[in-house]
């Protein structure tokens, strides 16, 4: 007669005694025992970013435990049913938190939902034992670009405190975001923070993040931090010299599906590349310095696959009452040709494509989500389609980019390199200069 098997799930973190119970009487209901235990990707993927133990620590306890026969890796969505059908599983054991979750499965095996060990999680063990990071927020409004619900999806952060100049936009800010405290000076913040999140328009950057610093904090800032290149220079090397975290706050780059676009394209998948074009535009009259906001983010791409060595730039600006509405940049590289097209106030559709000697990517609409491309590559029929579902604006994957960088007590970031972060402003330096004496460069 052949065995009885059963399977199970679960990401296993941080082993505790109700993942060992519920192997121990999973196994009793059958003479073999297959674990499933979650993926990294697949849990990057669902958001489940809090998991602190690899994959291969939580292979390796569960297989400490002699209560599996085999483990296997769940590595996406849906795949319950294949294991079933491939394992030829006779009976499925979850707990009792999943309860009707997955009775769509008794077409394929019995389905037993076990009552869960009371007391015990890893999301409890995680809170209780793991380092938590306090963020304060430096802001002049009161949109703080969900951060304080994205720290919320990750373990290890909290916001802790917000400070703005202004006294009354300081308590509304805490109010409308229920933050436990308000700071009355940028003083009374670093005492309340490890990290602090600069949130502010451009021409106060500089100065609070040179402050931080000062203070010995690590920083998130929106980039770019000033448009001198001088003065990006020395908040690097303070930050530096202070073995201080100072991070672009660019949250495509932290994404698994541009990764993905980072290696096709460098890795000469879609060939030589001949041309880069990236644009963006986005109406908003209220803040009247967004436009390097933007060029900022259409640059990061560009710098990440094409590079910091152009041979020369043209750059064209339109404007109205002093503020730049439209710009136009275009790079010469040995191999091919970047533009950049920015609407500040003009709209342009927010696209971009690669041409490669071997196929086009394209990302179209919310690009700067790092979410979604396409491949369009001329010897296949169809169309390939890349994606990184997920919810929200992603900071909370810049978040578990700094967590890792924290744990592993480094400060340069995999993401946006120093180097890259330096040449976005160089390009904002040369932009504006060439507005302010009317040249190209
Ligand atoms: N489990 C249990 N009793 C507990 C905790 C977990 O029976 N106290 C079971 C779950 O129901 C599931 C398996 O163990 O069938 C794996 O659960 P997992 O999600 O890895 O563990 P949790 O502790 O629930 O993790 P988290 O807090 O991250 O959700």
């Amino acid at each position: 007669m052949s065995p009885k098997k059963v399977i199970t799930y679960g990401t296993f973190d941080l082993f505790h005694q109700g993942h060992y119970n519920i192997l121990k009487r999973a196994r009793e209901y059958g003479d073999y025992l297959i674990v499933g235990v979650t993926g990294e990707n697949y849990d990057v993927g669902r958001g489940k970013l809090s998991v602190h133990d690899s994959l291969a620590d939580r292979i390796e306890n569960v297989k400490k435990t002699g209560l599996a026969d085999e483990i296997i890796v769940e590595e996406y969505l849906g795949q319950k049913i294949s294991d079933i059908v491939r394992y030829g599983v006779d009976t499925f054991v979850i707990g009792d938190d999943w309860k009707g979750k997955f009775d769509h499965l008794d077409k394929y095996c019995d389905m037993v939902y076990l009552e869960r060990t009371a007391g015990i999680s890893s999301t409890k063990i995680r809170k209780e034992t793991l380092d938590v990071y306090r963020i304060g927020i430096i802001a002049d409004d009161l949109d703080d670009n969900t951060i304080v619900s994205e720290s919320k999806l990750i373990n290890g952060f909290r916001v802790t405190s917000v400070y703005a100049e202004d006294e009354e936009l300081r308590e509304a800010f805490r109010e409308r975001y229920d933050i436990p405290e308000s700071s009355d000076s940028c003083g009374q913040l670093f005492e309340q923070a490890d990290i602090v999140y600069i949130r502010c328009s451009l021409k106060n950057r500089s100065r609070y993040i040179r402050k931080a610093l000062e203070a010995g904090k690590h920083v998130i800032c929106d980039p770019p931090f000033t448009i001198s290149s001088a003065e990006q220079d020395e908040l690097q090397k303070m930050a530096k010299d202070r073995n201080c975290i100072l991070m672009d706050n660019v949250k495509m780059v932290h994404i698994h599906v541009f990764n993905q676009l980072l290696w096709m394209t460098q890795g000469g998948l879609i060939g030589d590349i001949l041309s880069f074009n990236a644009s963006i535009s986005r109406e908003d009259r209220t803040k009247a310095d967004l436009f390097y906001d933007l060029l900022a983010l259409a640059l990061c791409p560009m710098i990440k696959i094409m590079g910091c060595d152009y041979n020369s730039v043209d750059i064209q600006t339109s404007e109205e009452n002093n503020i730049i509405e439209f710009a136009s940049l275009d790079f010469r590289y040995d191999s091919g040709r970047a533009v950049i097209n920015v609407g500040n106030r003009i709209r342009t559709k927010s696209r971009i494509e690669i041409v490669g000697t071997k196929g086009t990517i394209r990302m179209d609409n919310r690009w700067w989500k790092g979410s979604y491309f396409e491949l369009d590559n001329p010897d296949a029929v169809d169309l390939e389609i890349y994606n990184t579902n997920y919810q929200g604006n992603g900071f909370k994957y810049l978040l578990k980019a700094i967590s890792t960088m924290l744990e592993n007590n480094r400060t340069e970031s995999m993401g946006l390199f120093s180097g890259e972060s330096r040449e976005i402003v160089k390009i904002a330096e040369m932009t504006e200069k060439s507005r302010t004496t009317g040249k190209g460069c």
